[in-house]
């Protein structure tokens, strides 16, 4: 008997346990075994409540499917909130991820790596932009886009000192950092979290005479939106209103800050939503399905007189720009392009919504949406996470956001006749109300 295999008998601990190989075989074999009950308590347990999941336990996924630990399928139309565009462990962005794991994958940004570059460049070229800065969660490429606008602000459009301002729309939502939660007007992110980031200001959504009339105050450096809010239930804005934060943007000399970070990289049909009206912001934050649903990657664009304004040392991360997280964000947006995936999203975005409309009115009274980042608002006398058990009986998973708002948002792969199946999964659980 060799050395390793007496190791595994007598179950030495330390730092020779990864090199055992009955170890992780018979870790995963228990991991397995548990049941989704089982699961739910574990996690309870030991987790902290901050999340509300939908009862089931997810051990597997390939493309637009996910399985639970007893074996049902399901078709995913949450997408991991969009991360997930190009369908679950895409092989080629698995190989890519993979090529780099087995040669370079974290080097801080105290050293050049030769991989960084070559993913700004495209990067760049395909958003056209001069500059990227990397980051890893969407919240950071936010919060980033907050620096950098009242960098610019200070620097570029003479804001005095720790005055500059910054506006949101009512309703966004990016994320949870003590910034995300200042500018958040959703009680249940913002309440017992004070006191909050000063210098924040809220106009309505979709309302530019709102805009036009905050802009006025000459400290204002940005106004940061959501294209299409996502959280807040897919709410579409009027045609226009993209042009019209272009257009007073432009004329009060304030920075258009557009997250993208749940409406970009083909969700809503285009490579990103401001294209539908053919504008661009000036500063693009990305986030979500650059990670291909891997890794998270994130970080925002913007043109050399916004970029600049951070000096070295002024803002940065240990993991942004990290070889592994570079490369993999470059096969994910290389799968986006040449899988014509916004096409895909856009075709299909249509014949759902098409299918979705012919439904009676008593359950769900509205479907809105772009592209396959869509939703149902349901009839308040009924208990959307009820529809969703009951989408989840019959194999579809999705959750609602803001009560009575169910998200529809599938992988980006999925083909006309799946998209068909599922439209008849929600018809029936719909009809079944009435
Ligand atoms: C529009 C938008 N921005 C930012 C974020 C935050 O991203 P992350 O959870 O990766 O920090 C989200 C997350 O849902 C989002 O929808």
């Amino acid at each position: 008997m060799d050395l390793l295999a007496r190791m595994a008998l007598l179950n030495i601990k330390g730092s020779s346990r990864m090199l055992l190989s009955s170890r992780p075989r018979r870790i995963i074999q228990y991991r397995r075994n548990l049941s989704s009950q089982e699961i739910f308590e574990r996690e309870s347990k030991y987790g902290a409540h901050n999340y509300h999941p939908l009862p089931v336990a997810l051990c597997k996924a390939q493309g637009v499917f996910i399985w639970d630990v007893e074996g049902k399928r399901y078709f995913d139309f949450l997408s991991a909130y969009s991360a997930v565009n190009q369908g679950h462990c895409h092989p080629r962005i698995y190989k890519a991820m993979i090529d780099q794991a087995k040669t370079l994958t974290l080097t801080s940004r105290a050293f050049y790596s030769d991989i960084l570059g070559e993913f700004e460049e495209y990067i760049t070229k395909l958003f056209g932009y001069d500059k990227w800065l990397p980051m890893n969660t969407g919240v950071e490429g936010g919060e980033t886009a907050c620096k950098l606008a009242r960098k610019w602000g200070y620097s570029c459009k003479g804001i005095p000192s720790n005055q500059a301002k910054i506006v949101f729309a009512e309703g966004n939502f990016w994320g949870r950092t003590m910034s995300a939660v200042s500018s958040s007007t959703d009680p249940t992110s913002y309440s017992g979290f004070g006191p909050f980031m000063p210098g924040f200001e809220i106009v309505p959504y979709d309302d530019l005479f709102a805009l036009e009339r905050i802009f006025a105050d000459p400290n204002i450096c940005a106004f940061m939106v959501e294209p299409i809010q996502g959280e807040a239930g897919v709410v579409v804005p009027k045609d226009g209103y993209l042009s019209g934060i272009r257009e007073l943007c432009t004329r009060h000399n304030v920075l258009w800050i557009a997250d993208e970070v749940q409406t970009g990289l083909a969700r809503t049909g285009k490579r990103v939503a401001v294209d539908h009206e053919n504008v661009k912001p000036d500063i693009l934050i990305l986030g979500k399905a650059l990670s291909g649903g891997f890794y998270p990657v994130s970080g925002v664009l913007a043109n050399d007189p916004v970029m600049l304004t951070i000096k070295p040392g002024e803002h940065g991360s240990t993991y942004g720009g990290n070889p592994l997280g570079c490369r993999i964000a470059h096969e994910a947006l290389r799968v986006l392009e040449e899988e014509k995936l916004a096409e895909n999203a856009e075709r299909l975005g249509h014949v759902f919504r098409d299918e979705l409309n012919k439904l009676p009115r008593d359950v769900i009274t509205l479907v809105r949406g772009k592209g396959l980042l869509n939703a149902i608002v349901i009839d308040k006398k009924i208990d959307a996470m009820d529809v969703c058990l009951k989408l989840k009986k019959r194999r579809l998973l999705a959750k609602p956001t803001h009560g009575h708002i169910i998200r529809l948002a599938p992988p980006l792969i999925i083909t006309e006749e799946q998209i068909h199946e599922c439209a008849d999964i929600i018809s029936k659980t719909i009809l079944s109300y009435i």
